[in-house]
């Protein structure tokens, strides 16, 4: 008896990052391609945003960080830097209640005594009102700096070792790793920034120790699902080695 071909046989799943840590480059740059004002690129960076939210929760992604605000952003034209920030706040008021009922957790890190109060309080109540949800960690990064977090961690440290909680010899890259604004979570998978720049702007320097690199030419407006499952491809073709041999990798996948 001739038997039926095979169906195709189910492929093992794709690896998938747990978190995918993203720089959001090229608003500006989009509006001034069409001959808009620079505030419209970031009001059309917002529907990025909620996209690359979606591409997440759908794909059962579970941190999605974004760098939302830099330390360096005060660099920016005033007008610029007041716009940026209205539209953050602007943006949780009206997003939270949505993010909420799609179970996704907001979370803040950044350097929060710049903020005016009413900020500081829309930010810790976003937070507390989703603190339970498990179906997303979004964290947005404002204010942030991966210098800052470093030294932030440092003194947390040495503010500790002077109280006699602990000896300093016992301050290892573990206990600074502990002290770092994400350190309850995993570590970034995948690094996306767009835009066509190829650094990491001082975004989460110590967090990206290990974290695969994907670099696209797209501007933030533009990156859409299309782009997001590129990016997910990409990942999926790196061996990732942590100082291994190639050879080790494999092994120990077959183990
Ligand atoms: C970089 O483009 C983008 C920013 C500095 C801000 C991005 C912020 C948002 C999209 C709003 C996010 C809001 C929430 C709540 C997450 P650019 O201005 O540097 O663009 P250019 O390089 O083309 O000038």
């Amino acid at each position: 008896m001739i038997r039926e071909p095979a169906q195709s046989a189910p492929q093992p799943a794709a690896p998938l990052p747990r978190h995918v840590a993203i720089i959001m480059d090229g608003n500006g740059r989009w509006a001034r391609n069409r001959n808009l004002p620079r505030p419209m690129g970031h009001r059309e960076g917002v529907k990025a945003v909620r996209r690359a939210v979606t591409a997440c929760r759908e794909r059962g992604i579970a941190v999605l960080t974004l760098f939302a605000f830099s330390s360096e952003n005060w660099r920016r034209p005033k007008a610029e830097v007041k716009l940026l920030l209205e539209l953050f706040v602007h943006t949780i008021q009206k997003e939270i209640n949505d993010l909420d009922s799609n179970a996704v957790c907001v979370r803040f890190i950044g350097d929060r005594s710049a903020f005016e109060p009413k900020m500081r309080r829309l930010m810790e109540n976003a937070e507390q009102q989703t603190a339970g949800n498990r179906g997303l960690t979004l964290v947005i990064a404002v204010n942030y700096g991966g210098r800052w977090d470093i030294a932030q961690a440092a003194q947390q440290l040495a503010a500790r070792a002077v109280a006699g909680d602990i000896d300093v010899r016992d301050i290892d890259s573990d206990k600074l790793g502990q002290a770092l604004s994400l350190a309850d979570l995993p570590e970034p998978d995948l690094f996306i920034r767009t835009g066509g720049e190829q650094r990491i702007s001082n975004y989460l320097l110590w967090q990206l120790a290990y974290t695969e690199l994907y670099f696209t030419d797209l501007l933030w407006p533009d990156f859409d699902d299309a782009a997001f499952a590129e990016a997910l491809r990409s990942f999926a073709g790196r061996q990732r080695r942590f100082g291994q041999t190639g050879d080790q990798v494999e092994q120990s996948k077959r183990a």
